[in-house]
């Protein structure tokens, strides 16, 4: 009698125990810095919320080195092993969730266009099982700073992989933009990092500088774009903050350890049945945070401004 008591509420306590620790799956698309940066931000959000890996929640990370088999796998897997919330880092992670689960909350760590990429139809009411952050960048404000530091600005190449759906709206908003502004755009696309030696000479010949987007395959490759345009000295202003340190000259950026940040707050929310993905708006960032590069500035002799100085020692950020 006495055994089999105990059998039953041995049983209990572990099916008890399973459900009391939560399952979090990260998916992350490849490893570059911003992704890093970006995943860093998520897991020290769930700290800072009491969520400790291992004791109180289980957080099953997966990076697909960008291949879309892997992100299938992983996706199904999160799936089977009924996690409760789902992070997609970049646009392909969270389509590939997307494709795998419409039940499961799936929380969109960075994605650029979430409507352009056909994830969600509304950002401001997603209406079913993902919400999230967008890393769309503050466009107007890099066009003006590249204007600013290159002087007499005509003619701007931009560099983008056409398979990423990310790198496209933006391309294509920024060619909208200088257009407008009386710019020529000369726009190159890649399929992957390896062309970009080829593809990037050919653009720095005929440009007066390069501009990418946050484009998951060129951020992998960067160091590669900025040695390959400062041989013909042209800079390069990328999207993001993380691309200046890898060889960019300058950009106005967001952080991608803050986008991290407000990723994780979707997920404690979700997590703590405070936010319903359906409900939820996507989570726009403003702030773009200026990042000067001095030591390419100095290679491409580039003399940034006073003001532009002044403004990044006091709000910004000079690698030196
Ligand atoms: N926005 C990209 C996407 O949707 C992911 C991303 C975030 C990124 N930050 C970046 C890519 C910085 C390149 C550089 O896929």
């Amino acid at each position: 009698m006495f055994l089999i008591f105990a059998y039953f509420y041995t049983g209990r306590a572990d099916s008890q125990k399973q459900n009391a620790i939560p399952k979090v799956g990260i998916l992350q698309l490849m490893s570059h810095p911003a992704l890093d940066q970006i995943n860093k931000g998520i897991n020290d959000t769930l700290k800072k919320n009491g969520y400790v890996d291992g004791k109180n929640i289980k957080i099953e990370f997966q990076n697909a080195q960008n291949d879309q088999s892997n992100l299938r796998t992983i996706s199904k897997q999160f799936v089977q092993d009924n996690v409760d919330v789902a992070v997609g880092i970049a646009t392909p992670s969270v389509q590939s969730l997307k494709n795998a689960t419409s039940k499961i909350p799936i929380v969109m760590g960075a994605v650029t266009d979430p409507e352009g990429a056909g994830i969600i139809s509304n950002n401001k009411k997603p209406g079913k099982n993902i919400t999230g952050v967008s890393d769309q960048a503050p466009l107007e404000a890099q066009l003006e700073l590249m204007k600013q530091v290159i002087p007499n600005l005509k003619t701007i190449g931009i560099i983008y992989t056409s398979s990423d759906a990310s790198a496209t709206s933006q391309m294509k908003k920024m060619q909208k933009l200088a257009k407008k502004q009386g710019l020529n755009v000369k726009v190159s696309s890649i399929n992957s990092v390896n062309d970009i030696q080829q593809v990037g000479t050919a653009l720095a010949e005929s440009v007066q500088t390069i501009y990418v987007p946050t484009d998951n395959t060129v951020a992998s490759g960067m160091k590669l774009l900025s040695s390959i345009a400062t041989k013909q000295n042209i800079a390069v202003f990328p999207a993001a903050t993380t691309m200046v340190k890898d060889g960019g000259l300058a950009t106005v950026g967001l952080s991608q350890y803050e986008l991290g940040e407000e990723t994780g707050k979707h997920v404690v929310r979700i997590l703590e049945h405070k936010e319903d993905p359906a409900t939820t708006p996507v989570t726009f960032m403003k702030k773009g945070h200026l990042m000067l590069n001095e030591k390419m500035a100095k290679k491409l002799n580039i003399q940034f401004s006073d003001s532009l100085i002044k403004e990044a020692q006091k709000k910004g950020q000079i690698l030196k």
